[in-house]
């Protein structure tokens, strides 16, 4: 996308409404209302692109398993190998003598993403798993 310039346009909300979003916007040290404003357009617009499955996204899958449970390493290994274009980086941690923890890079198109997203978190002795999906940069180009 082109960089645009700067475009003013009035918006109508409930007072309560705008008054809960100048406190979010100082709490989280947004410089303006308008600078918190186009924070929350662009995380709907990344929510909004990673529902479209011919677009390409970039996220991250967390996986916690416990290594000790049978196959559940050979079997999440089967799967990133499955898919190794849209697997760029995995990062393995040992919380515990039991538990690890697999964070790993993705990026591609948004149904394939989810789809090997899905296949890893449901895969069995997976004890908690998730998805997030943020953007490539492509879309908000300064
Ligand atoms: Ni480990």
């Amino acid at each position: 996308m082109k960089a645009t310039k700067l475009c003013r346009f009035s918006v109508a909300m409930n007072g309560d409404l705008v008054s809960q979003l100048d406190d979010m916007t100082k709490a989280n040290g947004y410089a303006s209302r308008s600078q918190a404003i186009a924070a929350s357009v662009r995380n709907s617009l990344v929510e909004h692109y990673g529902h479209m499955g011919k677009h390409e996204i970039a996220g991250t899958v967390t996986l916690v398993y416990d290594h000790h449970k049978r196959n559940i390493q050979a079997l999440l290994t089967d799967i990133q190998h499955d898919h190794g274009n849209l697997i760029i980086a995995a990062m393995h941690v040992h919380l515990d003598h039991h538990n690890c923890m697999e964070v790993l890079a993705v990026r591609g198109r948004a149904d394939a993403v989810r789809t090997v997203a899905d296949r890893l978190i449901a895969a069995k002795g997976v004890k908690h798993g998730r998805l997030v999906v943020t953007t490539t940069g492509e879309e908000f180009q300064k």
